[in-house]
């Protein structure tokens, strides 16, 4: 197939890329190099043997979206292109609003003009909202906490209705649970500006000593440590699961929703303990009060992805770990 990647130089788009190529997959990136840098698809193509197309295009731009897709015979859209900052878009919403979702029907109105009418998206587990009965299901509700989990839940409806009124258009939103590691290369993996507001990647900055000490953000919560509980994925299966729903999208038309998550849950003293066992390094940490908008405990029930797409995740916490710690040794200081 020809897949048009948007987003993919960022962090789970270039390791979508890379299992695309991978698979036999022509892919064309279209990324406005925001939060990316060059050198990743770089990497991707010397670990791939070969390069995909690279167009440094804005999906906010129509005209020069119109030339890729004048240029190409797209078969599907995987769409990652989006900014994802939970405090950031609390502090700048409209951004977040413009971008996400006026990126996504710009995008979206190109496909239409050009005939492409099969498309992944990039959800996220924030759409289950403050919902505080774990494991999630794709039937329960959806709601936000923050700008830019209503911009997912947003665009989910969007897609929804979109596949309402387009009997011809396959939609396959993917909902991630928390995407951590890197390939096991060590040549590719997540680069984030400034102080990283996730766990691993922050986890990581302390075991190579970039920062002092990990702050634990509430040690009360009703989970056997009393630490938050997370559905950690590797970012590897995450991208396989993305080569497979790609591969699917006609098999069940319309529009579908998968979860993609390992449906075993960690807490933070687990992963501070299995990033210290992977590192061999020493991860201090202090415990703090609560984070303000954080649940107690957050993972999927995967089951449906796995009956329907024959997916499953297989990479476990110390492999995460150990991966993250291959990627974050070999570059402190990530793409140059
Ligand atoms: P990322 O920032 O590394 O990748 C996003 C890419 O999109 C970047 O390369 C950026 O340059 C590009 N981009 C942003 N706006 C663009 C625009 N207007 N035009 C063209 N390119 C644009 O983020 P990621 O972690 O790889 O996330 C990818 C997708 O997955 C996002 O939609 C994100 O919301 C979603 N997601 C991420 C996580 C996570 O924890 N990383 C969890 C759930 C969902
Ligand atoms: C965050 C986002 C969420 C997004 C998800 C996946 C917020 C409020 N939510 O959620 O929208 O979908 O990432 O990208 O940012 N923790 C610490 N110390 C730290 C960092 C985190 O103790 O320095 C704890 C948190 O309290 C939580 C766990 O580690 O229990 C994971 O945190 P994080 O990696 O930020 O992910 P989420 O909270 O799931």
């Amino acid at each position: 197939m020809t897949i048009l990647v948007t987003g993919g130089a960022g962090y789970i788009g270039s390791h979508t890329t890379l299992e695309l190529l991978k698979a036999g997959h022509e892919v064309i990136v279209v990324d406005n190099l925001s939060n990316a840098k060059p050198e990743s698809l770089k990497r991707v193509s010397e670990l791939a043997g070969r390069a995909p197309v690279f167009h440094q295009v804005d999906i906010l731009d129509r005209p020069a979206l119109d030339k890729v897709f004048a240029a190409h015979r797209v078969d599907a859209v995987i769409h990652f292109a989006a900014f994802k900052a939970v405090g950031e878009s609390v502090a700048e919403p409209l951004k977040y609003y413009k971008n996400n979702i006026t990126g996504t029907i710009v995008l979206c109105e190109a496909m239409k003009a050009a005939g492409v009418k099969n498309l992944v998206f990039s959800s996220s587990a924030t759409v289950y909202g403050e919902n505080p009965n774990p494991p999630f299901d794709e039937s329960q509700p959806t709601s936000a906490t923050n700008p830019y989990g209503w911009t997912k839940v947003m665009m989910e409806q969007i897609f929804r209705d979109i596949c309402v009124a387009q009997k011809d258009w396959n939609v396959v939103l993917l909902r991630y649970f928390n995407p951590v590691g890197a390939h096991e290369s060590g040549r590719i993996g997540e680069d984030p500006t400034g102080v990283p507001a996730n766990l691993l990647p922050f986890v990581s900055q302390v075991a190579v000593g970039m920062r002092p000490q990990v702050k634990v953000f509430g040690n009360d919560y009703p989970t056997p440590d009393g630490t938050g509980l997370r559905d950690y994925i590797h970012v590897v299966d995450l991208a396989i699961g993305h080569l497979k729903a790609v591969e699917k999208l006609t098999a069940k038309p319309g529009l579908v929703v998968y979860n993609l998550g390992t449906g075993n849950p960690s807490s933070v003293l687990d992963v501070i303990r299995a990033f210290e066992k992977a590192s061999g390094m020493k991860v201090p940490f202090e415990i703090v009060a609560r984070r303000p908008g954080d649940v107690a405990a957050s993972y999927a029930n995967p089951a449906k992805a796995q009956a329907e797409l024959g997916w499953k995740a297989v990479r476990g916490l110390d492999q995460m770990c150990a991966d993250a710690w291959k990627w974050q040794s070999a570059n402190p200081k990530g793409f140059l």
